[in-house]
Formats: C-alpha cells, structure tokens, sequence
C-alpha cells in the first residue's frame, strides 16, 4: 500500500493544474487548492480517486453561496460567518486575511506521540497576511499504513508587539449537506460516553468542554458523521473525527444557508485569548480524520488500529488482569488487607494487584477524602512496613504491584499546601472554592516548580521502588478558581492552555525515563479518555459507574473510539455501588470481559463458588485475550436499538479466531429477539464454537459444531434467551460469550 502526495501534473499531466493536492492514505483521498495569493480551498475528501478524476473536482459553486475556504480568518473577507482565526494586532486591528505563500509536500518519517515510529506524508502550507506579518502553517499529515489523517496548525507573530489569539481553530472540513447524522457523545460522572445521533440541521451543533482538567466527562471531543442517513455499523460513507487534546476544546458544525456543513474543532476559546509575544509561535493541538465506506465500525476499527500502534502507550502489549482496591476496601488501607487481596487476585489467576487511593499522609492521614492529597508519603499507622511491605508480600504471592496516585491535586488540609499555598489554582483576592471532601484543590501546572513537583511525584515513587508497575494516576476535581499565582497579571487567560502544556511536559519527562511503567488514566471514572493523552497513558478507567447494565452502554459509546485494550472494565460487587442494582457475576464476567478485564471487589466477601467461577472467567480471558485486546471490534446490535439486547465480537486480523458477545438487557416474559448476525469472519472458513465463562448444566446446542463463517454471518446461532441452571440459581440476567475458532 502506498501512501501518496502528488501534486496533480504527476497524476494527469494534460490537464494539469498544479494547484490541485491530492493527499492519500491506504484508501482515501484528500484534495486542496493551492493557489498563490488565494485562500486555500478544499476540493474533496473520501474515498481513493482514480487517476483523472481529480481534474473533475470543481471548486464550490458561488450560486449556492458555499464556503470553500479551509481556513478563514476574521475581519477582511470573513466577518460574517464562522472563522478559524481571530486575532488582535498589536494596532487592535481585528482584521487579518491569510492568503497562500507558498506550500510544500514531503515523506515524512517521525515518531508517533506513544514512541513509535511511523512514515507518511506532510504537507505544509504557508500563509501571510498580505497587511501584517502575520504567518500561519497549515499542517496535514497522513500515514502511510492506516487511513488516518492528522492536521493542525502554528500561528506565528511577526509583528513588533504582542498580537492576541482570541480564535484558532484548526482548518476547517466542509461536507456536503445530503443527509449528514452527526453521532457524539456526551455524559457525566458515572454516566459517561452516552451516544446521541442528532441530524445536521440548519444553525450549529456546539460540542464542548470548560471542566479545565477532566475533558470527557460530560462531553467527548469525538464525532461520526455519516453522510447517507442515519449511521449504520457496517455500511454507508462515515468521517470520524478526534482532537487529540486533553484541555477545553470547541466542536461546531456549523451550517448556514449553503450547500456544506462546516467541521470546526481546537481549543475552546472561552477565556482563553492567548497573547503572542513578538516572534513567539503558537502550535494548535491536531485533529485527527478518517473516512470510512464501512459505517461506524469502520470508522471505529480503524481508529482502534491508528491508536494501539501510535497514540497509545504499549498498545501493542497484553494488559495484565488485576485488581483493584477502590471497591473492596475505599480508604481502608492496611497491610494484612492488601496482601489478603494479593493472595486472593493470584488464587483466581490475575496478575497485579493495584491499591487505590488511601495509603499516604503523615501529619494528615488520608482517612477519606477531605485531606492530604499532595503528601505522598506512606502512612505508617495503616501500612508500618511502607510498599516495601506491600512489594514483599506482592513477591511473595506472585503478583505483580501498582499503586494509586493523584498528583495534579492538593487540599488545604495538607502538608504541601502548608509550605506551598501559592502553587494552587486560585483567583487571585479570593478564598479557593474547594472540591471533593471540602478541601481539594488543584494545582497550578502553569508554574514549572509545580510540573518539577508532579513529576517528582512518580519519580520517586520509581526511584525508590522500581518494582511498582503500575500507577494509577487520578485527577477529580475541575478548575474551579480561574487564576494562576504564577502567570503574569496580562497573561491569566492562558491558563487553561498552560496548565495542559504543563502537564504534557511532564508526562513526556515521565516517559523519557520511565518507558515500560504501566499507567491508567483515570479522572473521576473516564473524564480523560481523550487521545491527547493517552500517547502517555496505557488505559483509561471507563467509569467509576461499575454496574454491569449500565457498563454495557458506556462502553458501547466508548467503543466508538476507543479499542478494548484501553478501556479498564472491572467485575464488581453487587448491589452495585453507583446504581445499587444486583445483576449476576456471570453477568458482571462476561461485561468485564469485553474490555481489558479486572476486578473491582472485596475477594473475601465472596464465596467459593463465586471466586470459582471469576477463576474461570479469568482463565477464560486469558485463553482469548489477544483476540479481544489486538482484534478488530465489530458491533453487532446496539443496546441502544430498545428491544433489550446488545451483542458485538472481536475478530483476529486473519479471521481465523473470534470472540462473540451476548448481553440481554432485561428480562420479560414472552420475550422475542433478534437473531444476532455475526459480522467479520472469513465467509469460506469452518469455525468451531465453545462456550466460554459456561454456567449451564447442559452445553449449548451448537457446542463444538462448526458453521462456515458465511452461515454464522448470514443466518446466526440460536442463543437462548435463559440459562440452563438449578432452580436455585435462575435469575433475570442472561449473556454468552462464545469462542469461534
Ligand atoms: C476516583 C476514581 O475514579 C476511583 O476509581 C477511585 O480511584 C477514587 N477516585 C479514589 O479516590
């Protein structure tokens, strides 16, 4: 497969016009009009054209008033509608006009943010402002394995004084109004990744974040578009879309009168102007693009492959299967306890063990919430031997040991806010509004002593204990105080942007020195499962929302971006904390089981045939777990479809295994559902079916027959809608996972 970037007298030299570009990746095309002194336009994007058909792609028809501009800016011919720049000159002009200089394309060979490397194209267009010297580059850069295209920009001041950026947008995408859906995703603590498809309509979808930190908790920075109607799973003409940033961002799709909807998205604007001092650069956080002819899930496996080969840490590595303390014990942290769950998680086969928050504090202990966030020093009266303690007893037991921090965070009741009050997020004559327990606050990456502080954090935790493996890293509280005791007074309207420069320098010197460290991103649940930081970050906690039925539809509005490799999916203990409903541990299993599977639970409490059956389900997992953390994901039937069923698989690239998931979603008499097709398997391959995480008394029907992957694909087994158990243990719930190989 080649990935090309010609310009168009290479492809068609008769009819050439040097202006057209044409971007490629495996199998889409992407078309620019570059011309000197113009505005740079966009022709075409989807997808690969064939030799000769560029010459056909027209410019947008001035009657129907179409904006073709990619990168309008405010003020000279741009004032009335949507810009990607807005800027102040240092005269308070609000005017500015970008016109093309000059444009570049190269093969660009570089190293991905997670530390891979990868090969593509990069073109570069060099815009001036024909009245100021102002320039700005337009980047777009393509890969040469995957169709994934990344763009963004830098916006340099030439001018002898400071400009303002008031609105810099990444350029913009148009798509032509025929039928457009736009599916998003929105939600809240404990409910995230909630999937709304709403039909582009005249006016404008504003999709956005202003939590300062944690920038996928309401509303996640990603969005399908399908072209033809509503979107389906495995046909129709999709673009998918991400800002790999994890600061306040700005979505809008904008559509005016004209025959195009407008695609814009970068950093959220809302009191953030950013001051650009003379000759100073301001590089906007990239976009990244797919088109997909394969639906939603073609959209979304291609995503999964783009990510776990370069924006996320280790994607290429089986995640270990933990638990986690959170659940089973909150704040209760004590040495014989740590080491019993230890015992207890490598008795049922997993292999890590993780202890959340609780463990630290000196002058103030960390009972509960309401302190010592910031004093990572261990607290002796719960753990006398410190995780020297822990990691002899995780010897001992044969697991492996990670630990729980929240490093961007501090309280007023603590030691560090003590002898550093000046590094918190605050405005300034004002008392700090306080977050979770009364008392937290956060602290101000702004300020480089704060970023030395933060990374201190993990550096001396692996410095002094290089067998930690595993940090979870959590971040619960918004900026609630707009003010930075370390930026100038001109400059407080840089902090959202600061405190995210700030924490990606640290990160990058995290990883600098600690490359194989696994590391969860975690934020009140998944407030950050956003790809500006999982370059950094091997997995994300989906929600602290654990309830089965409810993880169902979380996760299947995860799915839509991210691959199950990354989404930390824990069996947990029923009633379930957040929802308070009681579904059955097989159910629990074979949700968990779907994403990058852990527990979450107080082993002790369970019986043995309750630990019996999570040893299975582990055993299980692990006999299948390339399939479900490297296949592709094919969802299957929607929980949000409302007939009370839900069902995907996972599919090996060469399509010679596959795990299929069966959910029921509620139970009723009577009940009449769908047979599920499968999708994604070799139509003319014979696959043998086997029951994993198996309660019934009696095997399924089809247990141990093959079916041609065109039957399971065309017709579908017959799954019962109960299961086959003692009359004892029959209760409302019903799922299957089945092994196809
Ligand atoms: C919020 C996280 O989402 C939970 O999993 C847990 O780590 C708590 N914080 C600990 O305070």
């Amino acid at each position: 497969m080649k990935s090309l970037l010609l310009p168009l007298f290479a492809l068609t030299p008769l009819f050439a016009s040097a202006e057209k570009v044409e971007l490629r990746t495996p199998n889409n095309s992407f078309v620019l009009d570059l011309n000197k002194g113009a505005e740079p336009q966009f022709l075409y994007y989807g997808p690969a054209l064939h030799a000769g058909d560029i010459n056909h792609l027209q410019r947008f028809s001035d009657p129907n008033w179409s904006r073709p501009e990619v990168y309008p800016a405010y003020g000279a011919v741009h004032t009335q509608s949507e810009v990607c720049l807005a800027m102040r000159h240092a005269d308070g002009n609000l005017s500015t006009h970008m016109l093309i200089e000059d444009w570049t394309i190269a093969p660009i060979s570089d190293q991905a943010p997670n530390g891979a490397s990868r090969k593509g194209n990069l073109l570069t267009v060099t815009l001036k402002d024909p009245v100021y010297p102002t320039t700005v580059h337009l980047y777009y850069q393509t890969y040469e394995d995957v169709d994934m295209m990344e763009y963004w920009t830098d916006i340099t001041n030439g001018e002898k004084q400071t400009v303002t950026l008031t609105q810099f947008y990444n350029p913009l995408l148009p798509i032509h109004r025929d039928n457009v859906y736009c599916t998003h995703f929105h939600g809240s603590w404990a409910a995230e990744a909630q999937l709304v498809e709403d039909r582009l309509q005249n006016g404008m979808l504003v999709i956005k974040d202003k939590d300062g930190l944690r920038n996928a908790t309401a509303n996640r920075n990603e969005v399908m578009m399908s072209l033809d109607g509503p979107a389906r799973e495995n046909e129709g003409a999709v673009i998918g879309a991400s800002l790999l940033y994890t600061g306040n961002y700005r979505i809008t799709i904008d559509t005016d009168d004209s025959d195009y909807h407008y695609y814009f998205s970068g950093i959220n604007p809302d009191n953030s102007e950013y001051h650009l001092r003379k000759g100073e650069t301001f590089t906007t956080p990239r976009t990244a693009l797919t088109y997909s002819t394969k639906g939603t899930n073609g959209v979304s496996q291609t995503f999964h492959r783009w990510a776990r080969k370069y924006q996320l840490r280790h994607g290429n590595q089986e995640r270990m299967i933990l638990l986690n303390s959170w659940e089973g014990v909150y704040f209760d942290i004590n040495q014989k306890g740590m080491d019993q769950m230890m015992q207890d998680i490598k008795s049922m086969g997993g292999e890590l063990f993780v202890m959340d928050d609780g463990w630290f504090g000196d002058k103030y202990p960390r009972l509960t919430d309401n302190s010592s966030l910031g004093d990572w020093v261990v607290d002796t009266n719960k753990l006398p031997d410190g995780i020297e303690g822990l990691l002899r007893d995780a010897r001992k037991d044969g697991v492996k040991f990670g630990i729980w921090i929240e490093p961007e965070m501090t309280c007023t009741t603590s030691e560090l806010y003590e002898k550093h009050p000046d590094w918190v997020i605050k405005a300034p004559g004002r008392e700090p509004v306080r977050g979770r327990g009364g008392t937290q606050l956060c602290l101000d990456l702004s300020n480089p002593k704060v970023q030395d502080f933060v990374f201190s954090v993990v550096d001396n935790l692996l410095t002094d204990y290089p067998e930690i493996a595993y940090i979870k890293w959590d971040a619960n509280a918004p900026v609630m105080n707009h003010g930075s005791q370390y930026l100038t007074k001109d400059d407080q309207s840089h902090l959202y942007i600061a405190l995210h420069e700030g924490l990606i320098k640290v990160c990058q010197r995290i990883r600098a020195k600690y490359p194989d460290v696994i590391i969860q991103d975690c934020a009140s649940g998944g407030g950050r499962a956003n790809y500006g930081l999982l370059p950094y970050f091997d997995e994300f906690w989906v929600s602290d929302n654990t309830d089965a039925l409810q993880r169902i539809y979380m996760q299947w509005g995860t799915s839509y971006f991210y691959p199950a490799i990354a989404m930390a999916s824990h069996i947990s203990a029923v009633p379930n904390h957040a929802v308070f409903r009681t579904t059955s541990l097989k159910f629990r299993c074979d949700v968990a089981m779907s994403g990058r599977l852990g527990m979450e639970i107080q082993p002790k409490n369970m019986t043995d045939e309750e630990k019996a059956l999570c040893r299975q389900a582990i055993s299980d997992y692990k006999s299948v777990r390339p399939v479900i953390q490297f296949g592709d994901l094919y969802r299957l039937h929607s929980p949000y479809a409302g007939d009370n069923l839900a069902s995907e698989m996972y599919v090996t690239e060469n399509k010679d295994r596959a795990v299929f998931f069966w959910w029921k979603l509620e139970t009723f008499k009577n009940q009449h559902f769908p047979r599920v097709k499968m999708a994604g398997l070799d139509p003319d391959r014979m696959y043998t079916i086997h029951e994993l995480n198996r309660i019934d008394n009696k095997p399924l029907s089809f247990e141990g027959q093959s079916f041609s992957g065109a039957y399971l694909m065309n017709t579908g087994l017959d799954i019962p809608y109960s299961h086959d158990v003692d009359y004892s243990k029959l209760n409302d719930w019903s799922s299957r996972v089945l092994l196809l190989e």
